[in-house]
């Protein structure tokens, strides 16, 4: 049976109720065809969406794929919105299937060190809300104010702490999924360990919505770590830093968080920023340990001589939990800032293997001066997860510029990949890298993602045209 997309409104509205659908002529819907992806690096012809859903449980979640699949109807589900690349905006048109109001956290068990969450609960309060029962979920994507643990769970989000604690799948046990169609699962354990079967719940966290849709999930929790010391170290430039920090992991330290940002990052944050950078900084280490709170003073103290040792112009160890915020604020804010100076910013997520920060970072010096567009890093050193910005202050919709853009991108991907590692480590592949991912795997490769997805959605209507590229044609002429 096929469906006017303009009709498709009004039959989830006969069953999920009015004021759950947004439809065309609601100033609404508008939101639910953007989100944080920079609108240059998006493809051309997209097509809006006809309604967005407000689902509010996992009966409407189901009821809601299995109307569109009986009327080939594509779905993109949505979580917060906070993506960046792409992932939730549909490109067929169809129904947007928000989650935003499944916002329950149903269970927080201190004695099997879990939480029962729905998709909706934003990241930053399921965070507040078992560190007031001294428990701990570590993941911490720069956005955690504002995203939510499904769209994190989509995306396998990482975040600072990753370095210390990992990323998002090795907190999520178990999943409450819906299927295009209707059908629900429920996959994985709530158990620490367990190995029953194939690890369905590592291959749906990451598949970007496309395998399915997350109704509920059972989160792995930490007993909170007891002290927390945070350190900011300042050098003249990346490559001192990033000496530094080779010296400080080799030695064995395994702090939580090691953040870096470059002389670009620093003079754009400077404005936003409590904390006085002094005036030679060209390049910064935030880096935080925790443990027992009777060791960290010693530790830190170590740190940063051994930081002074490799030509630190400063070392600042915040004193209080001000002092941290302050610390934390300008790391935050350095997206913000960039974006808010620039007529857009390109931000990549490009992750190479930890040894190799130093040589990606003069490799992406050189791309800029190459192509002529100025660039800002900062990011997640200790994961080797650098967010490279290209700044653009020329209409990025002028066919040089476009050029000048996708040369840059094209560029840094290669040498990426070129020193073995992989195009994102943690924003997702979405639509913006889609047809770069060619460029580090093999076709054979993808056409086994293609298989694993149309096991899950043969009509190919769930969350339609993200992750993989299209087939490539085989050459007869
Ligand atoms: C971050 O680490 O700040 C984000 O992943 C990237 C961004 O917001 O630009
Ligand atoms: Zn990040």
């Amino acid at each position: 049976m096929s469906t006017r997309s303009a009709d498709i409104a009004e039959i989830l509205g006969r069953e999920l109720g009015a004021g759950r659908v947004i439809g065309a002529g609601d100033d609404r819907l508008a939101d639910y065809g953007r989100d944080e992806t920079t609108p240059a690096m998006l493809p051309e012809g997209l097509v809006p969406p006809a309604c967005a859903v407000l689902c509010e449980d996992a009966d409407e979640v189901a009821a809601v794929l299995r109307i569109c699949a009986e009327r080939a109807v594509p779905v993109t589900p949505r979580g917060a919105g906070s993506g960046m690349v792409g992932g939730a905006l549909p490109v067929r048109g169809g129904v947007v299937l928000s989650t935003e109001r499944m916002q329950r956290i149903l269970e927080i068990s201190s004695d099997d060190l879990v939480a029962v969450v729905e998709p909706g609960v934003i990241t930053g309060q399921l965070q507040e809300a078992v560190e007031a029962q001294g428990l701990f979920y570590p993941p911490d994507p720069a956005s955690l104010a504002m995203c939510s643990i499904g769209g994190n769970a989509a995306t396998n989000a990482g975040g600072p702490r990753a370095f210390k604690y990992g990323v998002t799948r090795e907190y999520i046990l178990g999943l409450d999924v819906a299927l295009m169609g209707g059908e629900r699962l429920r996959v994985g354990r709530r158990t620490a360990k367990g190995v029953t079967g194939y690890d369905l719940v590592a291959g749906f966290v990451g598949s970007e919505g496309t395998f399915g849709v997350t109704t509920q999930l059972t989160v792995k929790l930490l007993p909170l770590p007891p002290g927390v010391s945070t350190l900011l170290a300042v050098f003249a430039d990346v490559r001192a830093a990033s000496d530094a920090i080779a010296a400080l992991l080799g030695r064995g330290i395994r702090p939580r968080v090691l953040e870096l940002a470059d002389r670009a990052s620093i003079d754009h944050v400077r404005k936003r920023s409590r904390y006085r950078f002094p005036d030679g900084a060209g390049a910064i280490v935030l880096l935080e340990v925790d443990g027992d709170p009777d060791a960290l003073d010693a530790q830190v103290l170590r740190i940063g001589q051994d930081c002074e040792r490799h030509g630190a112009l400063d070392v600042l160890v915040a004193q209080s939990p001000t002092e941290r915020r302050a610390l934390w604020e300008a790391r935050r804010q350095i997206s913000p800032s960039l974006r808010e100076a620039h007529r857009t910013k390109i931000n990549e997520d490009l992750c190479v293997p930890r040894g190799a920060i130093g040589e990606m970072l003069a490799r992406v010096d050189r791309v800029s001066a190459e192509v002529g567009l100025p660039v800002a890093v900062f990011g997640h050193a200790g994961d080797g997860n650098l967010h490279v910005n290209l700044l653009v202050d020329d209409d990025p919709a002028d066919p040089a510029v476009k050029a000048q853009i996708a040369d840059a991108v094209g560029r840094l991907f290669a040498e990426t990949v070129a020193l073995r590692g992989t195009l994102t480590g943690e924003h997702g592949v979405g639509l913006t890298k889609r047809d770069h991912m060619g460029v580090e795997q093999d076709e054979r490769v993808l056409e086994w993602q293609r298989r694993w997805k149309a096991m899950w959605d043969p009509a190919d209507l769930l969350n339609p045209g993200k992750v993989l590229p299209a087939r490539r044609r085989a050459c007869t002429e």
